[in-house]
């Protein structure tokens, strides 16, 4: 049994990755992490294909030269574009997409479930197909509004229930039993769901994802075993002081949040 002691790579437009992040923190203690949140260039859900690709790319590209064994893309609307990363790269890289879709396949019973996501990744369709693929009805709604407000206003803000009570008005009579938040900056605003579509399935991508990491490090043999007093490194290619007073509800301990320009 090999102990790979080389960090993980995590990276999202923005904050909404964090998500991802701590659920990732929780599955694997003793791993190193590397998280980039590229807020210089976020949304990335609003941006032509060709811009999200260069994203992706940019991003990609960096995490690879800090020699991480892993990257997964806690982004949605990224994920969409995994293959121009693993075409530059042998290293697993893990999409949020398939994990998610799957784990709200496995929860519905009445086969009807909703997917609230960025104008990219609903106009591409690739949970639509997943769930269409297997015998579930998909009612998608863009909801890229969303991914402003957790950049910018705190989560509390009265503008938050305003947005989802005017986005989730289509689904109100869609008898959907399970909503997917396939968005990674979404599963912040479930709350504000639960208030107009009550105690359904919501489906976020971490712990999909998490599993589905523990997977494939495990196949691969590149978990890592050994105590560590682990690092967690949150960078930016925003302002730092912009990243650090809407994460608020990150609570996972890390190091000193860096400014990096890539
Ligand atoms: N958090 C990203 C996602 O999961 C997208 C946010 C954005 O539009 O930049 O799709």
């Amino acid at each position: 049994m090999t102990n790979n002691k080389k960090p993980i790579g995590v990276f999202d437009s923005g904050i909404g990755g964090l998500t991802v992040l701590e659920k990732l923190m929780e599955k694997f203690p003793n791993e190193d992490f590397i998280y980039v949140a590229d807020q210089g260039h976020c949304p990335y859900g609003t941006k032509t294909e060709e811009g999200i690709k260069e994203c992706v790319l940019n991003v990609g590209r960096y995490l690879i030269a800090k020699d991480v064994k892993a990257i997964v893309i806690a982004c949605n609307t990224a994920s969409l574009f995994i293959k121009y990363l693993e075409e530059i790269t042998d290293i697993p890289v893990i999409s949020v997409i398939e994990p998610t879709c799957m784990a709200a396949i496995n929860k519905t019973k009445n086969n009807r479930v909703a997917v609230l996501a960025t104008i990219a990744t609903i106009n591409k369709g690739a949970y639509q197909t997943l769930l269409n693929n297997n015998g579930v009805e998909a009612f998608g709604v863009r909801c890229s509004e969303f991914v402003d407000f957790v950049e910018n206003y705190e989560l509390t803000d009265p503008l938050g229930q305003k947005i989802v009570d005017e986005k989730l008005e289509e689904l109100k009579d869609k008898n959907v039993d399970t909503l997917i938040h396939g968005c990674t900056h979404f599963s912040l605003l479930e709350p504000n769901m639960r208030k107009v579509l009550g105690d359904i399935n919501y489906v976020a991508c971490g712990e999909p994802t998490s599993i589905k990491l523990y997977e494939i490090l495990k196949e691969k043999s590149l978990l890592r075993f050994d105590e560590n007093n682990r690092y967690v490194k949150i960078q930016t290619t925003g302002s730092k002081e912009n990243a650090l007073m809407n994460m608020k509800w990150f609570k996972a301990p890390h190091e000193e949040i860096e400014e990096i320009e890539i």
